[in-house]
C-alpha cells in the first residue's frame, strides 16, 4: 500500500465515524514559547482538551507533521524518526474508551480497512499506581474483542500514561497496540514488551485528568480521547517491511545515499538511516512556511545540529568530496510535495538555505583541522590528550569530537578513545548546566503570570501586523512569531530596514488602538467566509474547515481581523503600552521585530 492511500483510508475511516478532518498544524508552535516543535497531534489541541470549544466541533481527526528531538538517540534503528506523520483522532468530552478502542480495532483488522492479522497483534493497559487506578475498562474492552489474556499486558505510569509535556497540563492513562514484526510462524502466545518484535503501533490516551504544577491530578472538565499512529510504522508493518527505511518513505533517500558513498545500506544501516532522518527533518523545519534557518539558537539550532551531523556521517560513509545535501533536499521534497503543498512553495528557500549551511560546516571543518594541526605538537609530545581541549575546539570552532578522534587516529599516538568521550560529555554537560540556569531566570516571573502576560503580547501581535501593513504596505506578511513571558518576536515580510520613521508611525499606531480601549471580538466561520472578510493570518487550514476570526475594534474602528486560535485579551485596554525593542534582518526578505509592553 501507497502512504497516500493509507492516509486517506484513515481519514475516510474516522469521517465515517462522524469525525471532521482538520488540517496539520504548523511544526513550529505559534505563540507558544514552552517548546520549539510540535511533537503530537494533540499539541496544537491543547485549549480544546481543557475544555475551549472547538469550531470543527468534538470528533476531529487529521495528519499532522511531528517532530521529537527526544528521541535522537533511537533514530539509527528501524523504528525511530525525528520528523514524523502522525495520524489521530479526537474526541473532545465526546466519545471514551469504548468508541476509540473498539474503532482502533476495526481499523486495524477489518478486511475492509487494514486487513491486519488479529493473531499479530497484543495490547498493553495501564496497571494503576497510587494517583490513578487500574484501567479495568480497557482491559475490559479489549477481552471482550476477542484478545487473549496473554496479550494483554498491565504496565506502569512509564509505558501507559501520557503528559503533560510540560509542567502541567493535560493527561491520562493510555492503551497501546503492538504489532509482532518478527516471523509470523515464531509468534509468542504471550506478549512482553521487552522484545523488540513488538513494535508499538497506535496509542490511545483517555485524557481525562489535568496535572497541576504541583503534581496533582485533578479531573478535567471533560473526558477526552487522544490517539496518535505512527505513519512510517504502520506503513511498514501493512507492507511486511520490518524496517520503516524500505518504505517508500525513505527508500528513495537510502538509494541515492547508497549511490553517494558507495556502499550497501544492509552493511550500513545505522549511518544511512540517520543521514536519511535527519535531512528530511531539516527539510520539513525550514520547508514551514516560518522561515526557519540554520542558527545557533531554538529551531534553527536544530535545523544546524541534524545538516551538520548528517554531512559529518557522510565523510565517514566516503561521500564524494562535492556538495551532496542538494540531491537528497530535491528528493524529500519531490516525494512529499504533493502531501504537504508548503514544501513547493518553499523548494528554493530550503535549498538555498540547506547549501549554505553545508559550505559554512565544511568552512568550519577546515579551520578546526588547522587549528588541530597547531596543537598537535602538544599532544605529539607525549603530553595526555584531554576531553577538555577536545571540548574547546568544539565549543569554540564547531569542530566535531568524530572528527578530532579520527585525527589523531590518523596521527597513530597513543590514546584512551573511552576516557575522552568521556572527559567530553562532562565538559559538555557542565556547559549545558551553565545555560540552563541562565535560561531558568527568564521564569522568574513565575508561570501563571507568564500565561497572562503571553495573552497580551499575543494580542499585540495582532495590532502589529495591522500596524505594519499600513505603515510598509499589504506586501507585508507575518512569517512567524515567538512570545515568552517578557518579549514578542516577530517576523514578517519586507525587504528593507525600517525606518526610525517607520518605526515610530508603527507604535503610535499599536498605542492609539490600545488607547481607543477597543473590543477584542471572536466569531467562527468558514475559511472562505474569512477570507472574504479580509481576515489575515497564516492560511493552514484548508477550504471548507471551520475557522476562529479575532476582530479588534468596530465599525470604522475595526483595526485588525485575523485567523487565529486564540485567545486573546477582552479589550486592547489590558495592554499597557507598545513598545519596539530591536528590529533587524531575520533572513533574505524577512524582517524580524523584537517589542515589549511596559
Ligand atoms: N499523544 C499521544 C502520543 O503521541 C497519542 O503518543
Amino acid at each position: 500500500m501507497k502512504a497516500e492511500e493509507l492516509r486517506q483510508k484513515y481519514l475516510d475511516f474516522f469521517k465515517s465515524k462522524g469525525h471532521t478532518i482538520i488540517s496539520s498544524a504548523s511544526l513550529i508552535p505559534e505563540n507558544d514559547p514552552t517548546v520549539l516543535f510540535t511533537t503530537a497531534g494533540m499539541h496544537p489541541l491543547v485549549p480544546y482538551l481543557l475544555g475551549e470549544k472547538h469550531p470543527a466541533g468534538k470528533r476531529l481527526a487529521n495528519i499532522q507533521k511531528c517532530i521529537r528531538t527526544t528521541d535522537i538517540d533511537e533514530v539509527g534503528d528501524s523504528t525511530h524518526h525525528t520528523f514524523f506523520e502522525m495520524l489521530g483522532n479526537w474526541s473532545l468530552g465526546d466519545y471514551f474508551k469504548k468508541e476509540s478502542i473498539k474503532w482502533s480495532w476495526e481499523f486495524l483488522t477489518s478486511p475492509k480497512w487494514l486487513n491486519l492479522d488479529k493473531n499479530l497483534l497484543a495490547v498493553s493497559v495501564f496497571a494503576g499506581d497510587e494517583n490513578a487506578p487500574f484501567d479495568k475498562e480497557s482491559f475490559e474492552i479489549w477481552k471482550s474483542l476477542g484478545i487473549n489474556e496473554k496479550r494483554i499486558v498491565k504496565l506502569g505510569k512509564k509505558e501507559n500514561w501520557w503528559g503533560p509535556a510540560g509542567e502541567s497540563g493535560p493527561c491520562g492513562a493510555d492503551t497501546e497496540i503492538f504489532y509482532w514484526t518478527g516471523d509470523p510462524q515464531k509468534v509468542p502466545e504471550t506478549f512482553n514488551d521487552d522484545n523488540d518484535n513488538w513494535v508499538e503501533i497506535w496509542n490511545n490516551v483517555f485524557m481525562e485528568y489535568n496535572k497541576e504544577k504541583s503534581g496533582k491530578l485533578t479531573l478535567l472538565k471533560q473526558k477526552n480521547v487522544d490517539t496518535g499512529m505512527g505513519l512510517e510504522r504502520i506503513l511498514a508493518v501493512i507492507n511486511n517491511y520490518n524496517d520503516n527505511y524500505k518504505t517508500e518513505l525513505f527508500s528513495d533517500l537510502i538509494k541515492k545515499i547508497e549511490e553517494l558513498s558507495n556502499k550497501k545500506y544492509r552493511e550500513n544501516k545505522k549511518e544511512m538511516r540517520i543521514i536519511a532522518d535527519h535531512i528530511k527533518a531539516a527539510v520539513f523545519i525550514m520547508g514551514d512556511d516560518k522561515g526557519v534557518t540554520p542558527s545557533n539558537t531554538d529551531q534553527g539550532y536544530i535545523v544546524r545540529r541534524l545538516i551538520r551531523r548528517a554531512i559529518r556521517i557522510g565523510k565517514q560513509l566516503n561521500f564524494p568530496n562535492q556538495l551532496w545535501t542538494k540531491d537528497l533536499t530535491e528528493i524529500v521534497i519531490k516525494n512529499y510535495q504533493d502531501t504537504y503543498n508548503e514544501l513547493k512553495k518553499n523548494k528554493n528557500f530550503v535549498l538555498k538555505e540547506t547549501e549554505k549551511e553545508e559550505k559554512k560546516f565544511l568552512q568550519t571543518i577546515n579551520k578546526g583541522l588547522k587549528k588541530f594541526k597547531k596543537i598537535k605538537g602538544k599532544f605529539k609530545s607525549g603530553k595526555e590528550v584531554k576531553g577538555e581541549d577536545i571540548f574547546n575546539l568544539y565549543q569554540t570552532y564547531g569542530f566535531p569530537l568524530e572528527m578530532s578522534l579520527e585525527e589523531l587516529q590518523k596521527m597513530k599516538i597513543d590514546f584512551d578513545t573511552e576516557k575522552i568521550k568521556k572527559e567530553f560529555k562532562e565538559e559538555e554537560k557542565k556547559h549545558q548546566e551553565l545555560s540552563r540556569t541562565a535560561s531558568a531566570g527568564k521564569f522568574k516571573g513565575g508561570l501563571a503570570n507568564a500565561k497572562e502576560e503571553t495573552i497580551k503580547l499575543h494580542t499585540a501581535a495582532h495590532l502589529l501586523l495591522a500596524s505594519l501593513k499600513k505603515v510598509l504596505g499589504n506586501h507585508v506578511e507575518q512569517r512567524g512569531s515567538n512570545i515568552t513571558a517578557e518579549r514578542l518576536r516577530f517576523d514578517f515580510s519586507h525587504n528593507q530596514k525600517l525606518t526610525d520613521e517607520e518605526k515610530e508611525k508603527v507604535e503610535n499606531l499599536v498605542n492609539d488602538a490600545i488607547q481607543k480601549k477597543l473590543d477584542v471580538k471572536m466569531e467562527e466561520m468558514s475559511l472562505e467566509e474569512a477570507k472574504k472578510q479580509g481576515a489575515t493570518g497564516i492560511f493552514e487550514s484548508k477550504y471548507g474547515e471551520k475557522v476562529k476570526v479575532y476582530t479588534i475594534g468596530e465599525g470604522e474602528n475595526m483595526v485588525s481581523k485575523e485567523i487565529c486560535g486564540g485567545p486573546h485579551v477582552k479589550n486592547t485596554r489590558e495592554l499597557g503600552k507598545f513598545k519596539i525593542k530591536k528590529e533587524q534582518s531575520s533572513s533574505a526578505g524577512v524582517r524580524r521585530i523584537k517589542a515589549i509592553l511596559e
